[in-house]
């Protein structure tokens, strides 16, 4: 059985204004009229999985488990009562941990019950265009986690981008037909680096979604990581259930070091598979991802909400409960809320940042 896996536990501070820390990105509807989240869910969801092709026949979803900060517990509650998703229970995080506890979390919390289920981790904020694709890569996954190990899913990369995983393609595995051996796994290398791997051809990015065989996980935690493990399970041990929430322990989970999956097992573990895919996935980190995603008029702009153009160009415009007009603007992205204005140029979107962290700053 797969168990998907929900992170939902990101700021999204790039996609500020939109995104806030109350309501942030996975709980907007960004690229298409349901919510990151929802839309993560239904990829999903087990109806999808009835239409897994590729002979697993076993590959089917069971109930999501989401993982999120205890603030945003009725915005996940609420986004999946609408779309008729009920998960198997919602773990709230008093404060995030980063990926390695989350991942631990889901684990212990899943193979408690079912030691042979395999985790299907998700973060809520990635754009897939072909869920079918997906859920083909996603059979060809199983039969590699069954096998025993951890899966990743490679993306074919298009850049020199220095915020991604690298994974080096190996052999093609006896048991998993579509699965490769990783060779390497290097997360988040230097631009040098980085453009190396572009020119070399035989580096997929890592999507930063995984499969892994719950039981297999907490042993190579136990072997990479074990201040995470043991942080997330006295957390668990000592936190109290409330309907679907699981609310952790606050001072034990304080003590799990903070660090990804990524760099605490996929760089160290020796089991690490890979399913190269063509799925149309994009990380929606920041205002020109979506630009990327958006469908474009004639002149290349991407326009959500009361938008008048007039000889833009290439730009990214959203503007909710205010008329917005550009003229005559290249690669600039303009989003308009109702007590913030963003203006930026489409190449620097990443800066946005920065704006928030001197608000954070300045209070
Ligand atoms: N619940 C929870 N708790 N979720 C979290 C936490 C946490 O403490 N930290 C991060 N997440 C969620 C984020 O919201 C996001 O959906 C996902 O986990 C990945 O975290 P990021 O912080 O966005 O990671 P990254 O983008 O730097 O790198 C990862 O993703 C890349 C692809 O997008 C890595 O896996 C890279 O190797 C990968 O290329
Ligand atoms: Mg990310």
């Amino acid at each position: 059985k797969i168990v998907p896996v929900l992170l939902s536990g990101g700021t999204g501070s790039r996609l500020w204004p939109l995104s806030r820390e109350l309501y942030p990105k996975q709980f907007l509807p960004l690229c298409s009229d349901r919510t990151m989240l929802q839309d993560t869910a239904l990829r999903v969801s087990s109806q999808a999985g009835s239409t897994l092709a590729g002979g697993a026949a076993d590959a089917v979803f069971s109930a999501p488990l989401v993982i999120c900060n205890q603030e945003h517990r009725f915005l996940a509650a609420e986004q999946l009562r609408q779309s008729r998703c009920s998960p198997r229970g919602i773990i709230l995080e008093p404060a995030g941990r980063n990926t390695a506890a989350a991942c631990a979390l889901a684990a212990l919390a899943v193979a408690a019950e079912d030691p042979d289920a395999l985790l299907l981790i998700l973060p809520a904020d990635h754009e897939i265009r072909d869920a079918e694709a997906f859920r083909r890569a996603i059979a060809i996954a199983v039969r590699a986690a069954q096998a025993g190990r951890l899966v990743t899913f490679g993306i074919t990369p298009t850049r020199p981008e220095t915020g991604y995983g690298y994974i080096r393609r190996g052999h093609s595995m006896d048991e998993a037909d579509g699965a490769y051996n990783v060779a390497a796994f290097v997360e988040k290398p230097s631009l040098e680096v980085a453009e190396r791997y572009l020119a070399e051809g035989t580096y997929a990015w890592n999507s930063g979604m995984f499969l892994f065989p719950a039981a297999r996980l907490l042993a190579e935690l136990e072997r990479h990581a074990p201040a995470v493990l043991a942080a997330c399970r006295e957390a668990l041990d000592q936190g109290s259930r409330d309907l679907d929430f699981f609310r952790l322990d606050a001072a034990a989970f304080a003590k799990a070091p903070s660090i990804s999956i990524d760099y605490a097992v996929m760089e160290r573990t020796d089991r690490a598979a890979v399913v190269p895919c063509e799925i149309g996935w994009t990380d929606v980190g920041a205002w020109s991802a979506l630009w990327d995603v958006g469908n474009k008029d004639g002149e290349g702009n991407v326009i959500v909400g009361d938008v008048l153009l007039e000889g833009a160009r290439d730009c990214y415009v959203r503007s909710e409960n205010h008329l917005t007009a550009v003229v005559g603007v290249e690669n600039a992205v303009v989003v308009v809320v109702d007590d913030a204005v963003l203006v930026a140029d489409r190449s620097q979107a990443q800066d946005v940042k920065r704006i928030v962290d001197r608000l954070k700053a300045e209070g």
